[in-house]
């Protein structure tokens, strides 16, 4: 039994903000946040525009684009940190807008590896709970949850969505083939990496980050991961088409490649249009991949992405 892919569709807000517009109120430069992220624009929800209002755009044209019905989903996991409210989930609302009347569905937090998270418990309800058709949204919003007068933090980031439709299948040459998952909140202490202040605080509070610390971790966690995921899969980077890690920064992306011998040309970067969307960006990237024609039916694909916790992990399938 595989869980594999069906179909994979995305969904940007309209509103592009590039380098030079951030410039006009903040004391940057597009050189600057260039040569520091490699992020040249980002797309940003605009006022009343939320999460689950660009999940719920994401899972219709999946849905339309699988010509499925919705009515035929047995869950619905949604990936975000930066929901709309607190409760109900972005899952429920997701559920109750597409007529998804079966569905049981939830919200996964687990920061820029949200998506990772969310497809191994996909992966783990299909095997194990014998469900056969999830739907995957990946939301989030993180300009609703930076402060626009903090440059270090407020230009890294973009909004955006992606939604997967997994289900079961016996075709053993496509699917899921293995994913490895781990945490380490002893760091969150230490580096206090990226925290958003919760009901404890303010109530909304800010996005805060030591840059350096995450920088660094970011590095060693993602290269143990694929190491690791590859190691026991008796696979190596020749046996993989395509890398899409999470696009928090371009230089990370290159000193995996530099330092820890990634391949680049088999790397997909997207950080220069999206920036960093948190868990959305693995399935943006993939998104683009297969748009662009780069991915096809197939190919087997390495993800790998770390987010705020420290939460991090690593994911193998082929499409
Ligand atoms: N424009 C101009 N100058 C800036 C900006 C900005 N937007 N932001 C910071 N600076 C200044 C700082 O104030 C500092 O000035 P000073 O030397 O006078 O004090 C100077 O630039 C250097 O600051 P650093 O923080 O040392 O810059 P660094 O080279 O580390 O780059 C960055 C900062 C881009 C955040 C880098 O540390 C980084 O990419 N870290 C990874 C963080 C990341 O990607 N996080 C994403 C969220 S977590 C995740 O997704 C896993």
């Amino acid at each position: 039994m595989r869980t594999v892919i069906n179909n994979i569709a995305t969904y940007l807000p309209s509103r592009v903000v590039t380098n030079d517009d951030l410039s006009k109120t903040l004391d940057t430069s597009h050189e600057w946040i260039l040569t520091r992220t490699g992020i040249e624009r980002r797309h940003l929800v605009s006022d009343g525009e939320f999460a689950s209002d660009l999940g719920i755009v994401a899972a219709k044209r999946v849905i339309e684009q699988a010509d499925f019905d919705p009515a035929n989903l047995d869950a619905i996991i949604v990936s975000t940190t930066t929901a709309d409210r607190h409760f109900p989930s972005c899952g429920a609302r997701i559920q109750g807008e597409i007529g998804a009347v079966k569905a049981f569905a939830f919200d996964v937090g687990a920061a820029c590896a949200g998506f990772i998270y969310s497809l191994t418990i996909a992966d783990s309800l299909i095997k194990g709970a014998n469900l056969k058709n999830i739907l995957l949204v990946c939301c989030e919003t993180l300009s609703r949850f930076v402060d626009w007068t903090d440059r270090s933090t407020c230009v890294l980031f973009g909004d955006g969505a992606g939604a997967l439709l997994l289900q079961s299948s016996n075709d053993d040459h496509r699917g899921i083939i293995s994913t490895k998952l781990y945490t380490d909140g002893s760091k969150e202490k230490y580096n206090s990496i990226l925290a958003h202040n919760g009901p404890q605080n303010d109530h909304r509070g800010y996005t805060t980050m030591k840059g350096q610390s995450v920088f660094k971790y970011a590095i060693e966690c993602m290269d143990q991961s694929v190491t690791e995921i590859l190691t026991e899969n008796d696979m190596t980077f020749d046996d993989v088409d395509w890398i899409i890690p999470h696009q928090a920064n371009r230089r990370i992306l290159e000193s995996l490649c530099k330092m820890k011998n990634f391949p680049p040309e088999k790397m997909i970067i997207t950080t220069n249009e999206h920036a960093n969307t948190s868990s959305a960006s693995i399935p943006l990237a993939m998104g683009y991949g297969i748009e662009s024609g780069m991915i096809k039916r197939g190919h087997t694909i390495l993800l790998t992405a770390l987010g705020a916790g420290l939460v991090w992990g690593s994911a193998i399938l082929r499409l």
